[in-house]
């Protein structure tokens, strides 16, 4: 599903987010991302849905390469790919059902279909009570469920997400969790970046340590 050859991001005047990164994400995984701050783990992830664009490399998401992409091919990949953003980039003035259903509105899913998946879905987050209240309104825990909600709400192929458990308890945290493996089970790729090794520890997933912008491990959670 991503595969990154020698993939390198800097910053002026000379920050080196990410450095010679390659990487192969296989379809249906759930994918790691760890390192402490700074160390590259948001810059990754907005290298692969092309927020950023690489200073080198190559980047190729479901066999496309994501920069050469543009117009509707683009936007056709982008609507496959849902991401939960590490600062959450809700629409404050709008309410929690709306803020979910825009990512379903731009793929025509009929007004029912989107009524019942925002209800389901506010409901595995428990936030049935928050449906008509303006994302402005919300805590900051209430607001990354509503981002994560959003990112998985319209089935996308590839779900990226940033930090999804860091305002959360850890009652909240498993069903946060318990979403993520629905939509993985249901075949979707999953990109987790995140401090919580509460999240990676039980599974034996694929976890890879960044450090200064450089790969530092890859491993196996059952290995930890
Ligand atoms: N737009 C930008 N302009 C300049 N420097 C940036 C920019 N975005 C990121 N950086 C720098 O790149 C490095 C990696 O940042 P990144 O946000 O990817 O880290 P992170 O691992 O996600 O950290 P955190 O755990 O705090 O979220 C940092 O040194 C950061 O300051
Ligand atoms: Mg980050």
């Amino acid at each position: 599903m991503i595969e990154m050859i020698k993939v390198s991001r800097t910053y002026d005047p000379n920050i080196t987010a990410l450095s010679d990164i390659s990487l192969s994400i296989a379809t249906g995984e759930m994918f790691f991302l760890i390192g402490r701050s700074g160390a590259g783990k948001t810059t990754l992830l907005k290298l692969i849905c092309n927020m950023e664009t690489p200073s080198n490399g190559l980047i190729e998401v479901a066999g496309y390469n994501i920069n050469k992409l543009k117009g509707k091919d683009l936007a056709h990949l982008r609507q496959k790919i849902g991401v939960a953003y590490q600062d959450f980039k809700l629409l404050s003035n709008r309410t929690v059902a709306e803020n979910i259903a825009i990512a379903m509105e731009v793929s025509y899913k009929n007004p029912r279909t989107i009524r019942h998946r925002v209800r389901d879905l506010l409901d595995q987050l428990q936030l049935v009570d928050k449906h008509d209240t303006l994302t402005g309104e919300l805590s900051r825990g209430e607001q990354q469920r509503v981002a994560l909600a959003r990112s998985v709400a319209n089935s996308p192929r590839l779900i990226l997400v940033d930090e999804p458990t860091g305002n959360l308890d850890a009652s909240t945290t498993r069903r946060v969790m318990e979403l993520l493996t629905r939509s993985n089970k249901a075949g979707a790729t999953i990109v987790i970046a995140t401090h919580d090794d509460s999240i990676y520890q039980q599974g034996n997933h694929r976890i890879m340590e960044l450090r200064d912008g450089n790969i530092h491990s890859l491993t196996r959670g059952s290995l930890k």
